[in-house]
């Protein structure tokens, strides 16, 4: 299963998966890594990785439409079976999703439906929620509306602060894409209306 990935920040979930699919058997091969910002650490882990990496930024193109259209062509040069968004901060547009579509995956740290868009934990502290955690799920035209492939709870804890339920939410985000995209890799997938199936 051919994998390309997009991030914007540190990439450890990227870092997980690069491990991960250093196994034998694990079934998914990272054939490149994009971004949306050359300040993105996880360019690094790739290239260090030896995975060809590209960066196109909204601000080199005259429209978003432009940006859009110059992604969509990027990613699809490495004919990826599976796009997996990894902390990737930006929105699509039409042209990336229609070619992508039920094959564009990205991991959110809350459980949606709560708390979408950009400040899941901190959104879930201040609710006061109890329980929040972490949802793989297939990108749609909405912010974090997709069908959903997995999620995970995380305990709030009374002491915790934005970034410590940060970290622990991270932990367990990781594992989950991890473990996920293994399956997906290795099983296919089936997509109808919201409904997914692994066999
Ligand atoms: C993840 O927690 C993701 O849910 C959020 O950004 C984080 C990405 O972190 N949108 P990293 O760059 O993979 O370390």
């Amino acid at each position: 299963c051919r994998v390309v990935v997009l991030i914007s920040g540190g990439g450890s979930n990227l870092a997980a998966l690069l491990q991960a699919c250093d196994e034998p058997g694990y079934g998914a091969q990272i054939v490149a890594v994009g971004a949306d910002r050359e300040s993105a650490g996880g360019l690094k882990l790739a290239s260090d990785a030896g995975v060809p990496t590209f960066v196109d930024r909204v601000s080199e193109y005259p429209a978003r439409d432009a940006w859009d259209q110059a992604l969509t062509e990027h990613v699809a040069a490495y004919e990826p079976d599976l796009v997996i968004s990894a902390g990737f901060l930006k929105l699509v547009g039409p042209e990336f999703l229609e070619r992508f579509e039920g094959r564009y995956i990205n991991t959110h740290n809350s459980l949606l439906p709560a708390f979408p868009g950009m400040n899941g934990p901190k959104e879930a502290l201040e609710y006061g929620v109890k329980l929040t955690g972490a949802t793989l799920f297939f990108v749609d035209a909405g912010m974090d509306t997709g069908p959903i492939l997995a999620q995970v709870s995380v305990p709030v804890l009374p002491d915790d602060d934005v970034e410590t339920l940060t970290e622990r939410i991270k932990v367990a985000e990781r594992a989950q894409l991890v473990e996920c995209v293994g399956r997906l890799a290795r099983d296919g997938w089936t997509l109808e209306g919201r409904r997914v199936t692994v066999p």
